[in-house]
């Protein structure tokens, strides 16, 4: 029997080529985001492609409760999930004050509460009952605070803390947390967050969406904890150990600016 794995924010970038790799990997796929049409062309394309189930479950998940109401969704349909990749997220570039507070309250609740929430829902459901792996998706912005970027970059911080620290306790479980930390991808990102008017998309190499995946894809097969994408994108998180915390914040300020 197939196993089941469980993707947010699978109609677009990241989560839809992770989508791709479950499938050709012989693993059944719940897919799930706010964009009907893009989920039946991907449930269509790998349905005829691979012998796996693709469902499609259209939500938005920054609603209130909305892991609740998708955990429920998927248990009701006698779903049992093995793998659950928490990939849904966006950002917002801009000083803090020009964001509207329901954006942020928006990108907190899906980046950060819908995250934390289906995490605790299958940790539970799987503790002493059956092994499970899940990867969440942080980001390089999880290492150092983001001038221009602030609340995002404290949201991925708060995924990469949480993920090391649950996938410390769940050992005994024999539950995996891995957190894949992109730099700059291409994604339809960049334009949703803004972030291509900022300074760092055009001193960096914009990775591929299909590289990113496969290396989130083995590492949270092989049970890996947290895993950096690009050899330059490694280089910051070391060299901050040795700075002064504020260097650190005016450096990334530098990188942020317009
Ligand atoms: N691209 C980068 O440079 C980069 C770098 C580091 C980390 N990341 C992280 O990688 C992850 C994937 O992003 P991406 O780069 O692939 O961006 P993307 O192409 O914009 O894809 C984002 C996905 O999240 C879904 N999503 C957004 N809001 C949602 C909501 N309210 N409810 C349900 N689904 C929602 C989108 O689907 P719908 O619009 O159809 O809902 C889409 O499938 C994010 O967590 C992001 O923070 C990206």
């Amino acid at each position: 029997m197939n196993k089941t794995a469980l993707i947010t924010g699978a109609s677009k970038g990241i989560g839809r080529e992770l989508a791709s790799l479950f499938a050709e990997n012989r693993c059944d796929v719940v897919l799930v985001a706010r964009s009907e049409r893009e989920l039946r062309q991907l449930q269509e394309e790998l349905g005829s492609r691979h012998a796996v189930s693709v469902l499609i479950i259209v939500k938005d998940l920054s609603l209130p409760d909305a892991a609740h109401s998708l955990f429920d969704e998927i248990k009701g349909r006698g779903i049992d999930v093995d793998y659950l990749v928490n990939n849904a997220g966006f950002g917002d570039y801009g000083a803090f004050t020009d964001t509207l507070w329901e954006r942020y309250e928006k990108m907190i609740a899906l980046n950060v509460t819908t995250l934390t929430h289906l995490t605790h829902l299958y940790a539970r459901d799987w503790s002493g009952r059956k092994p499970g792996r899940i990867l969440n998706i942080s980001s390089t912005a999880a290492f150092q605070p983001g001038p221009m970027m602030a609340v995002y970059f404290a949201t991925k911080s708060f995924v990469l803390h949480l993920s090391e620290a649950i996938g410390n306790e769940f050992k005994k479980d024999h539950i995996t947390v891995t957190t894949l930390c992109p730099g700059p991808t291409d994604t339809h990102f960049g334009e949703e967050s803004k972030m291509n008017a900022g300074q760092l998309v055009k001193n960096v190499k914009i990775a591929d969406a299909g590289e990113v995946a496969l290396l989130g894809y083995r590492a949270m097969m092989k049970g890996k904890s947290t895993v950096i994408h690009g050899a330059m994108n490694k280089v910051a998180p070391f060299a901050i150990r040795f700075i002064p915390r504020k260097w650190v914040t005016r450096l990334s300020a530098k990188v942020m600016k317009k």
